[in-house]
């Protein structure tokens, strides 16, 4: 079943253009797996939710024309993929994806201009040219700007075309694309079957933090929020939770596509914009009309219905101590971003290591005291639950996968974001594992040239 995605009539060798952002590269190829899984019909076999594991190395072998690990996003965003030959799935994968710029069904391949055109496909090519339907071009060099003039030249060269009758420049119903690459000057030329135009048109556009009127320290970036979700495959009343929701960013991108969501805290201030959260200073529309700041600003703000919020620790969730009472595993899908430490620092509820000292000091104190004499026990020497307590970062990971294999159903995905530093000891940068749990993949955003974060995915295991 798997290997009919590569043989079957329907699919199709297309050529996939990814968006070169440096920061982002590693994030490319997993994400347009999760969607090509998402949206392909039987790309993942006969796997479903509640049968065996998928095989991603199946899909991955049936999704490229080469080798996937021969491929070199940063070097060359252009990849052929067999998709299937139906513009709505392609479209589906293109415009929910944040890295994947265009897909293109390419008529000739070559070094040279001069051999583009005589390479090119004729049963393709003519039957286009024939149906006398509106077109234009558009050239875009990768690695090297094409200058006006040059198009022009390259343009005039397809002396074929017919551009007397049939160019539209603003509403065509082909484009014709020119992708030049210079870093191993292919140059591929084709027919646009679903593109990712400009920036503003983006779904995603208007979730930028500096479009937000509520933030906080470690507001999750809104391209990877959603990247986060896509690798979630959060879908249409989904149930999602980030037990980490901070000001609310992932849930936003999941909210976005349509789950049902739920996130939970241990500060309460982030949620409810005491201090840590806080009123954005970026020039936001309506942003003076806004009378309270709190977590759920965002989602007013956006005409979005509302998750559910709760505080809770981590390290003894409410909503997991009560899994074991649910007639199956509620959650299609956790994903999350935990405190990592530096600027997010890892706690749990408990009493500080200061506050700890404090109160032993005390305690001798009284012990010290004469019997008769009375000591006023006042109510700060009472023990006192803050949330100052430090929580180790590893043991954050352990506690969160442990919850996950709980609460998470069979199929459901686990996506957060891990941190490692090279300048600690390698146990301390080993990715967490827990035998519920089978690893998809990983992407590696670099911050500094020794820290780094990865997006982790995860699958929960169904039991053979
Ligand atoms: C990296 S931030 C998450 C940011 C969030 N995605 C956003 O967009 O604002 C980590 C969050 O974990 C919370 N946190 C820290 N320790 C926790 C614990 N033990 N249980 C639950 N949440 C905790 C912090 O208060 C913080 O809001």
């Amino acid at each position: 079943m798997v290997e009919a995605l590569a043989t079957s009539p329907q699919t199709k060798k297309y050529l996939v253009h990814f968006i070169k952002k440096f920061k982002l590269i590693d994030f490319c190829l997993p994400e347009f797996e999760s969607l090509a899984t998402l949206f392909i019909p039987g790309a993942l076999g006969s796997w479903a939710p509640g049968r065996p594991q998928p095989c991603i190395e199946t899909l991955r072998r049936n999704l490229y024309c080469q080798p996937r690990d021969t491929i070199n996003i940063a070097k060359h965003p252009l990849v052929y993929a067999n998709l299937p030959e139906d513009a709505g799935v392609i479209d589906r994968i293109i415009k929910r994806s944040i890295l994947v710029k265009e897909v293109v069904d390419v008529i000739s391949e070559a070094k040279t201009y001069d051999s583009l055109l005589q390479s090119v496909d004729k049963e393709k090519l003519f039957p286009i040219l024939e149906s006398g339907k509106s077109f234009k071009f558009n050239i875009e060099g990768i690695g090297r700007k094409i200058s006006h003039k040059e198009q022009v030249e390259i343009i005039e060269s397809f002396g074929i075309f017919p551009f007397s009758k049939n160019v539209d420049l603003k509403n065509p119903e082909i484009i014709f694309k020119i992708i030049e690459n210079s870093e191993d000057h292919v140059i591929y030329f084709g027919t646009e079957v679903a593109s990712n135009r400009v920036e503003e048109d983006t779904f995603h556009y208007k979730f930028d933090l500096k479009k937000r009127p509520y933030l906080g320290p470690t507001s999750t970036d809104h391209q990877l929020a959603f990247l986060m979700a896509n690798q979630g495959q959060v879908s249409l009343g989904d149930f999602v939770y980030d037990p980490f929701v901070g000001t609310g960013s992932i849930v936003l991108a999941c909210q976005y596509f349509n789950a049902f969501c739920f996130g939970g805290d241990l500060d309460i201030r982030v949620l409810k914009g005491y201090g840590v959260g806080r009123k954005t200073h970026n020039k936001v529309e309506g942003l003076e009309k806004i009378k309270k700041f709190d977590i759920y600003t965002n989602f007013y703000h956006y005409k979005m219905p509302v998750p559910e919020f709760f505080i809770m620790d981590c390290s003894n969730p409410a909503v997991h101590a009560q899994a074991s009472n649910l007639r199956q595993p509620v959650f299609d899908s956790i994903v999350c971003d935990p405190p990592y430490g530096v600027r997010a620092r890892s706690q749990k509820v408990g009493v500080s290591e200061t506050k700890k000292k404090r109160q032993e000091r005390k305690a001798a104190e009284k012990m010290e005291a004469s019997e008769e004499e009375e000591v006023q026990d006042d109510d700060h020497d009472m023990p006192h639950f803050s949330m100052k307590e430090h929580y180790d970062v590893l043991k954050v990971y352990d506690d969160l996968l442990e919850n996950a294999s709980k609460i998470l159903r069979p199929g459901g995905r686990l996506v957060f974001l891990f941190h490692t530093d090279t300048s600690l000891p390698a146990e301390k940068n080993k990715f967490p594992t827990h035998p519920a749990f089978e690893f998809i993949c990983s992407s590696e955003n670099n911050l500094t040239k020794c820290r780094a974060r990865h997006l982790i995915t995860m699958i929960k295991r169904v039991e053979e």
